[in-house]
Order: structure tokens, then C-alpha cells, then sequence
């Protein structure tokens, strides 16, 4: 047994400190530090032995190579696949289809020659095995361990000697040499770190699932996407079937692309027409919706955001506002800029704003659409139904370029749309949409034609 010494993690920020605290030294947050038996590091702790110094020329690239998934928007958001020796961590909600979307790839890795084995902390081995069946994942070379105890899993790995390991998931597994409660950020680390070492030493490449909790940060508060290679979001609406897979780590590659995928009878599947899926429900005569072609990674998509405004429910508090999808501050701007640089008189409003679809927005070109939903919310009236908008909207009012406008207004244009609102230096558009250049919001709302925005 290695020599153990105490040490006290920080909940929140994973610092240590040597001594218990009230207050973290490292991040500050408050009664987050709890004591920690550390084994010393011992001789091969995290050492890597035959790793001595070589021109970089001379390094074999070849271990780095992407294995595919065969799941085709995985791979798309791998940039290729899974490299061996890596390890990936796959947050969520619990429910939301982490499960199944590594079943279908562990198939899919068997398939392209691979011996995977499935670990399964949370469910029982018959449980794994009919929604194998039903995803039609029975196969030879998948093995499949129903454990959480982190030996019995070390022992079922060197029995089976796999390529590819799936932990589902890491919160469930437990080392019984470490003196902490099952699912702790301690266990949860120590865990990760054991199939880190196990990766780095052996080539493996190990998969780890973990739920993300309500506030959105992975259990182990953010110290698992230091120990890791890879760090994969899996989001949606959980009532809607639509999934969407994210990097936001990613050592092998680009971390921008977009997975698009549909829960079914049958698993995920790919969505055939990714680019105007969300527009299946809309209502283009109801006030407050606008389309923007946005670009998540190298995908256009047509995407619908809706506002709401109603007089305010609470009129000597702030007004409320409740925002779904895009980020909060992008729409504190866009109000602001609409208040102060548009006259649109937003303080005396409750506003709405939500994503259709449940598609997490990350990128600026939604800037503009977010105003011209909102001013539409405001007076009523429904925007132009063939008309998209696209731009970041600036502190001044002033509205922005954004990256690849020809790729957006290709696809808007393949779908329909017929008018488009743009920044003024923007590039010339696609035969069949006529552009509407401008240099403000103001501009933007004035070219909407909606007439009874509210003034201040
Ligand atoms: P699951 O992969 O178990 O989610 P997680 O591991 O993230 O907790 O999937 C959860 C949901 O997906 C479950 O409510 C049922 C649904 N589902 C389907 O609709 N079709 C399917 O083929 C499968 C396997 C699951
Ligand atoms: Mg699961």
C-alpha cells in the first residue's frame, strides 16, 4: 500500500490546500474545503516509463490516428474519430441519451475491427443488454461488465484487453481505497485518474460518461476536463427529439462542430435535413419570430427564435426576463441596444426569448435576429415570412459582420427565403435573395416595415 497524506480539495475549484479553511485560498467560495487522503506519488504515479526525449520529428504520429465511431456526426464532432490512448468525457442530463449514444458507437467500433468493452456502473448487464439488442449492438466483439467497483473493473479490463473502454459512468464507479462517499468529487477524480494512467499506459482509448448536474457543471466540478483529452457536451430537449453534440475540448482537433441527431425507436439517428429542421412548426404570421442562418461549426442552420413581451408583471421590480437557448448576456445587450439606440421602450416590458427546437446557440451572427424578434415581440406584428437576418449587434447599435455570410445565405435561400437582412460591408448573396444591407439595429427595424414599436 502506497503511503497516503491529507490534504484538503476544494469542492468547487478542485485547489488544495494544506490545512482546512473556511473560505477556499484558491478560488474563494465559501466552506467548499473537504479533507482528502492523497497517496503519495510513487515512483510510477503518472510517470511514463520509456517516454525519453526525441527530436519532434522523430515522435511517431501514427498512435494519434482517429478510429471511426461509425457514428457519423460523433465522428463529425471528433474531427474523425476516437484517437487510441485518448480519453473522452461524455456529459449530460441523465436522460438525455449518453447511454445510447455510446452503445451505437462501441458497435460501430467493433466494426471497424476493435474489441470494446462496455462498463456499465448504473445499470444491470440485462438491462444493457435489451437496449443492445434494440439498438442492433449485439456483437461478438463487444464485451459488456456490469461493476462499479473500480478493481473489479481494472480486473474485467486486463481479462478482456480491450481497445476501446466505455466507464457508464464515472460518478457510479468507486474506489474502495479511497476513504470518500461513492459519487464525491474525490472518488469521481481518483476514478478518472485510475483510467487516465490506464489510457496513457496502455493505449486504450476509454470513453467516461458523466451526468451533468442541474446548474450545468459535470459532477467534480470541472476537474474531470483537466484530466481528459476530449470533453463532449450532449444536449436537447429532453421532450423534443432533436440531440446535439458538442466539443468543447478537444486535444485531436476542432472543437466547432455541431452533431445533429434524432432519438428514435431505434437509438440516434442522423437527421436528413439538418439545415431547415427547425422550421418545421413555425407560424411566420405570429409576432415575435425571427429566422437566422446560423453557423455552428461548418453547418448552416435555419433557426427560429421566438420572443415574447408582455407589460410588466411587477412594476416596481426589475423587469423579468427569461431566456432559453441563447446566451443571457447576448440578450441583456440586444435589449439595452434596442432601449437606448432603437427607442423601443423594452424597461416597461417582461420578455421571453427562447431557441425552437432546443438548440443551444453559441455564436454572434444571432445578434441581430434576437432584436428584430424582440421589436417584433414589442409592436405585435409579425415579421416579413421569407425574411432572414443575420449580424452581431454592437454596444453602438451597429451591426457587425459575421463569418461565411455567403454559406448562411446559400442555405436560406435553398429553403426559401427570399430577403435578408445583412451588415453593410457583407458579401454579395446567392441568386434568389435580395439583400437588405445596413449599418444599425435601428436601420434593421426600420427595413422590417413593422410599424408600432412602442417609443419612449
Ligand atoms: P439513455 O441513453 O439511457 O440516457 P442517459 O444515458 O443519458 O441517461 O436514453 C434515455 C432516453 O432515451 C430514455 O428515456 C429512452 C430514450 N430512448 C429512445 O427513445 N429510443 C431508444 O432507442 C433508446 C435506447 C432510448
Ligand atoms: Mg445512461
Amino acid at each position: 500500500m502506497s503511503k497516503q497524506r491529507v490534504v484538503f480539495r476544494c469542492q468547487s475549484c478542485d485547489g488544495q490546500a494544506p490545512q482546512w479553511a473556511g473560505r477556499c485560498p484558491t478560488c474563494g467560495a465559501w466552506n467548499s474545503l473537504v479533507e482528502e487522503l492523497q497517496r503519495a506519488a510513487g515512483p510510477a504515479a503518472g510517470v511514463r516509463t520509456g517516454s525519453a526525449p526525441l527530436p519532434i520529428a522523430d515522435v511517431d504520429a501514427s498512435a494519434a490516428v482517429a478510429r471511426s465511431t461509425g457514428v457519423a456526426e460523433l465522428d463529425r464532432v471528433l474531427d474523425g474519430g476516437m484517437v487510441s490512448g485518448s480519453v473522452t468525457l461524455l456529459g449530460g442530463e441523465p436522460g438525455i441519451g449518453k447511454s445510447t449514444l455510446l452503445l451505437q458507437a462501441a458497435a460501430g467500433l467493433t466494426g471497424g475491427g476493435a474489441q470494446v468493452l462496455y462498463v456499465s456502473a448504473e445499470e444491470s448487464a440485462a438491462q444493457v443488454r435489451v437496449r443492445a439488442d434494440r439498438l442492433g449492438a449485439l456483437r461478438p466483439k463487444l464485451w459488456m461488465v456490469a461493476e462499479s467497483s473500480l478493481p473489479a473493473v481494472l480486473a474485467a479490463i486486463d481479462e478482456v484487453a480491450p481497445d476501446v473502454v466505455v466507464v457508464d459512468s464515472i460518478q457510479t464507479v468507486h474506489d474502495p481505497e479511497v476513504a470518500s462517499s461513492a459519487g464525491s468529487v474525490t472518488q469521481v477524480r481518483a476514478c478518472a485518474q485510475a483510467f487516465v494512467e490506464l489510457a496513457k499506459q496502455r493505449g486504450v482509448t476509454v470513453v467516461l460518461v458523466g451526468h451533468v448536474t442541474k446548474d450545468g457543471s459535470l459532477a467534480g466540478p470541472r476537474t474531470l476536463e483537466h484530466l481528459v483529452d476530449t470533453v463532449l457536451s450532449f444536449e436537447g430537449d429532453r421532450h423534443h427529439a432533436l440531440r446535439f453534440l458538442r466539443a468543447t475540448k478537444h486535444r485531436f482537433g476542432a472543437t466547432h462542430e455541431l452533431g445533429v441527431f434524432e432519438m428514435g425507436e431505434s437509438g440516434l439517428s442522423v437527421v436528413d435535413d439538418a439545415a431547415g429542421l427547425f422550421l418545421a412548426d413555425r407560424r411566420p404570421e405570429v409576432s415575435g419570430s425571427a429566422v437566422v442562418p446560423v453557423l455552428e461549426g461548418s453547418r448552416p442552420l435555419l433557426v427560429e427564435l421566438q420572443a415574447l413581451a408582455a407589460p410588466v408583471a411587477n412594476p416596481t421590480g426589475s423587469p423579468h426576463r427569461s431566456v432559453q437557448g441563447v446566451d443571457r448576456s447576448r440578450v441583456d445587450v440586444v435589449l439595452a441596444v434596442l432601449q437606448q439606440h432603437v427607442g423601443i421602450a423594452v424597461h416597461q416590458a417582461d420578455v421571453f426569448v427562447s431557441v425552437v427546437g432546443g438548440v443551444r446557440l453559441v455564436e454572434p451572427g444571432v445578434d441581430l435576429g434576437l432584436a428584430l424578434a424582440i421589436a417584433s415581440a414589442m409592436s405585435g406584428e409579425p415579421l416579413p415570412p421569407d425574411l432572414v437576418a443575420l449580424g452581431e449587434v454592437g454596444l453602438g447599435g451597429e451591426v457587425r459582420q459575421v463569418r461565411h455570410t455567403d454559406r448562411r445565405l446559400v442555405e436560406a435561400a435553398r429553403l426559401g427565403f427570399a430577403r435578408a437582412i445583412v451588415p453593410r460591408l457583407a458579401p454579395e448573396g446567392p441568386a434568389g435573395i435580395d439583400l437588405i444591407r445596413v449599418d444599425s439595429v435601428g436601420e434593421a427595424v426600420a427595413a422590417t416595415g413593422l410599424s408600432h414599436v412602442a417609443r419612449q
